[in-house]
């Protein structure tokens, strides 16, 4: 599946990544690409309201590379924006934090670690659209558990 949706205001990010994250089960790996300031971190805090977490818990510290966020579900928040190497990744253990089967993943960054991510992971592009636009490309593995989003999305589609 490949979606393009337009966000017009960090509530509509929050809303589509809060909408995504209703199909997230521990496993599953988001992986986030856009510009400093594009919208990642607030779309980290949509998916973690759906899993039950406070958005003001989700934020990214400039040190810390991995937080976890426990829920209704478990969050795991990945920002690698400091991470220089994919080796630099695995020798913090990223690859087992992405192969791990307990939380959902969400990395921000993601382009810097490509080959760590799961070949079934969610891609999700940011990119600016105006000062509030954001355009948001999602692409995932088809499977029907995306339909719903996909129809529950409708008003971020074009013409929708
Ligand atoms: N449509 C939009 N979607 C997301 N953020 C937006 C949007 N329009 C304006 N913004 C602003 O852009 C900034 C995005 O910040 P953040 O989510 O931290 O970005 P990143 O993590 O990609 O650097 C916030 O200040 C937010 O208020
Ligand atoms: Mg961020």
């Amino acid at each position: 599946m490949t979606l393009e949706l337009l966000s017009g205001s960090p509530e509509d990010t929050f809303e589509i990544a809060r909408l995504l994250g209703q199909e997230l089960v521990p496993g599953d790996v988001v992986g986030l690409t856009g510009d400093l300031g594009a919208g990642k971190t607030c779309f980290c805090k949509g998916i973690g309201a759906a899993l039950g977490i406070s958005p003001d818990r989700v934020v990214s510290p400039t040190f810390t590379v991995v937080t976890e966020h426990e829920g209704t579900r478990r969050l795991i928040h990945v920002d690698v924006y400091r991470i220089e190497s994919t080796r630099e990744a695995i020798e913090i253990g990223l690859d087992e934090t992405l192969s791990g089967e307990e939380a959902v993943c969400v990395v921000e960054w993601a382009e810097k670690v490509t080959g760590l991510l799961p070949t079934d992971s969610i891609r999700v592009t940011l990119t600016f659209s105006g000062e509030n636009g954001r355009g948001i490309v999602i692409s995932a593995p088809d499977r029907g558990r995306f339909d719903g989003f996909r129809f529950r999305s409708k008003r971020f589609q074009p013409g929708g």
